[in-house]
């Protein structure tokens, strides 16, 4: 019997590339599991696995793919991080797609049930289509935070996801990511009013983020108290209290 019965797993998503899922998938996770949360924080974006590097994790390290390739259990592939008190299931450390058989993915899927957390937070690959690892990892994924820019482009792309979700009934929130790093932005009101999206928070351009990339410590880490890190706690309490 599973400890949790309602685990929440929250896939980050963006049709763009470079909006910020990765960034905002490493501070949430850390941020939930600082409310008292047992988070578990997975890299599904087989096209550019980062989040092992993000958080200055050294290799050799397992990844799910090496899992299934192995017929491993998924738990010797699950690193603890303690800096940030979560569990991180690291990505495949390749340039490229899945590579995997029918039964490896059977396997993988089967592997990913005994996963036992309150929170399952799973940065993915850019894009509208529904990632590989999404299906073969916890199929059940359960909402979706989509990290956009607010610029035009960015927004008309990330509305098509937006629409996707409504079309399925499948629960999510909009967050502005690098909001007043540009004059050309749109401001928040008209992207409210144009589009037909539910913004959930909205995260400031700091500095703190290259620099952590920097250092590979999460921004919540390196400065609690900077405003990016202010928010992501912010955005963790939203999702904790289901505002989306
Ligand atoms: N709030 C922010 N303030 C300043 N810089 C930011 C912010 N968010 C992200 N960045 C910068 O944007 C870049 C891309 O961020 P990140 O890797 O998190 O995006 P991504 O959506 O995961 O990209 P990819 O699609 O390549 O996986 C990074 O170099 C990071 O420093
Ligand atoms: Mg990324």
């Amino acid at each position: 019997m599973p400890k949790y019965s309602t685990t929440r797993i929250i896939r980050i998503a963006s049709t763009k590339g470079g909006a910020g899922k990765t960034t905002v998938s490493i501070n949430l996770a850390i941020a939930l599991a600082s409310l008292g949360k047992e988070v578990i924080l997975i890299d599904g974006d087989p096209s550019n696995a980062s989040v092992a590097d993000h958080l200055g994790i050294q290799e050799p390290y397992m990844s799910w793919e090496d899992v299934a390739f192995l017929a491993r259990p998924l738990n010797d592939a699950i690193i603890k991080y303690t800096p940030g008190n979560i569990d991180v299931l690291p990505g495949v450390d390749e340039t490229g797609t899945l590579n995997l058989s029918p039964d490896q993915i059977l396997y993988l899927t089967q592997q990913a049930d005994t996963l036992d957390y309150e929170y399952i937070i799973m940065d993915t690959a850019p894009g509208i289509l529904i990632p590989e690892i999404t299906t073969t990892l916890p199929q059940f994924v359960s909402e979706s935070i989509i990290v956009s820019t607010p610029d035009e482009p960015t927004i008309k792309s990330n509305n098509k996801l937006v629409q996707l979700y409504q079309e399925n009934t499948l629960r999510y929130g909009v967050v502005l990511n690098r909001v007043g790093a540009n004059s050309y932005e749109m401001p928040i009101e008209q992207i409210k009013n144009g589009y037909n999206m539910d913004i959930l928070e909205t995260l400031p351009e700091d500095k703190v983020v290259p620099k952590s990339i920097g250092e590979h410590m999460p921004a919540i880490l390196l400065n609690k108290d900077a405003e990016f890190s202010k928010k992501i706690v912010k955005l963790a309490d939203d999702v904790v209290n289901r505002k989306y």
